[in-house]
């Protein structure tokens, strides 16, 4: 099937926000856009969403074209769904090398990607492996982009937290070189709540 077409198609929603005074119009990929599968079983928390934690794919590796992402999005549902037994895709939104924001679990979802706090965050898997390239600029501002509007929007705590995953859990996932980065961000937090993997569920 030719999914690059129907993509185009629906890539019609966008999610404008003010970043830095500047208006941005990012487009939204909605589930149907990428070909989602059904999640097993979704379960919602309430908000404003108090944590947010960034996240790298590492494989599949970065994706640069809007067929390449559905594809990535596509195999990270599978895998999560099939190989890990996961209700659906563990991440809340993912973001393309093509500078588009590709919807996960949603906000409110209970996610599968950071164990303790699946529950009080939104996680972003930033598509590619950050472990010595930065991502784009598009990729960044996406994010960004993603993150300002649930704040305006309220569903994002206005004091929120941001993290990277290795702040709770022991892996190199958001990449060294993404992590970096990560650490200039509005909110960014040194906290560190890291406990041995083996004491709880994922
Ligand atoms: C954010 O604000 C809420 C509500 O006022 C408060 O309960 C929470 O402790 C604050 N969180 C941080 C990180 O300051």
């Amino acid at each position: 099937m030719d999914r690059s077409s129907i993509t185009v198609a629906a890539a019609v929603t966008v999610v404008k926000t003010t970043l830095n005074g500047t208006l941005r119009e990012v487009p939204y990929i909605p589930r149907e856009a990428w070909d989602a599968k059904p999640p097993k079983s979704v379960e919602k928390f309430a908000g404003p969403i108090p944590y947010v934690i960034i996240h790298h794919s590492y494989q599949p590796g970065a994706c640069l074209t809007g067929s390449e992402c559905c594809e990535a999005m596509l195999s990270m549902q599978k895998f999560h769904q099939q190989d890990r037994g996961w209700n659906d895709i563990g991440y809340s939104f993912a973001v393309g090398g093509d500078g588009r924001i590709y919807e996960g679990r949603g906000f409110n979802v209970v996610g599968a990607h950071a164990p303790r706090y699946n529950d009080k965050s939104v996680g972003i898997c930033m598509i590619g492996d950050w472990t010595v390239n930065l991502p784009p600029e598009n990729m960044i501002a996406a994010a960004q982009s993603l993150i300002e509007y649930g704040v305006r929007n309220n569903i994002i705590a206005s004091n929120y937290t941001l993290i990277g995953h290795r702040q709770v859990r022991p892996t190199e996932c958001p990449g060294e070189r993404l992590f970096k980065e990560i650490q200039s961000w509005p909110h960014y937090s040194p906290m560190l709540d890291v406990v041995d993997p083996n004491s709880i569920r994922t």
